[in-house]
């Protein structure tokens, strides 16, 4: 058994260590928000949060997860009660496939994380690692913009 800190909780799979993360939340752990696009590091689509840290999902394996801690897409809000991430998406309509947003949105908490008062220069440089085929890079970053304006005022 793996034992895994996600969205705060404790959990236990039983799998090869060597099985990347993206596939134990997608296939035993039911948490299907980062999604599956190249598999190689190189699209973003199924980034997560480990220990504050963006990171690609389908890169790291199980056996480097021991006392680290996991966030997903699911652990920052829900349909009816999106985070301020999130709902500064839906605000801003910045998906159009929609496929490459759990992962933007996910590198954005941690941008946002760490810089809440992020400049252009800097969200785009940031956010680089993580490409959308539909070009809503624009809508994605006033949604960051936003969402950075909306967590300030929250405090
Ligand atoms: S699926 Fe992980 S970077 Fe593309
Ligand atoms: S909205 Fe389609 S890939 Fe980004």
């Amino acid at each position: 058994m793996i034992k895994l800190e996600i969205n705060g909780g404790a959990r236990e799979i039983d799998a090869d260590p060597g099985t990347p993360l993206l596939y134990a939340l997608r296939d035993q752990l039911g948490l299907n928000g980062a999604k599956f696009g190249c598999g190689m590091g190189q699209c973003g689509s199924c980034t997560v949060m480990i220990d504050g840290e963006a990171a690609f999902s389908c890169l790291v394996p199980l056996s480097a997860l021991q006392g680290r801690r996991i966030r997903t897409l699911e652990g920052l809000g829900a349909a009816g009660k999106p985070g301020a991430v999130q709902r500064a998406f839906i605000e801003e309509q910045a998906a159009q496939c929609g496929y490459c947003i759990p992962g933007m949105i996910m590198r954005a908490q941690a941008l946002l994380e760490r810089n809440p008062s992020p400049s252009r220069p800097e969200i785009l440089k940031y956010m680089s690692p993580n490409l959308c085929r539909c070009g809503t890079q624009m809508r994605i970053v006033r949604a960051i913009e936003r969402a950075a304006r909306d967590m300030k005022g929250a405090k």
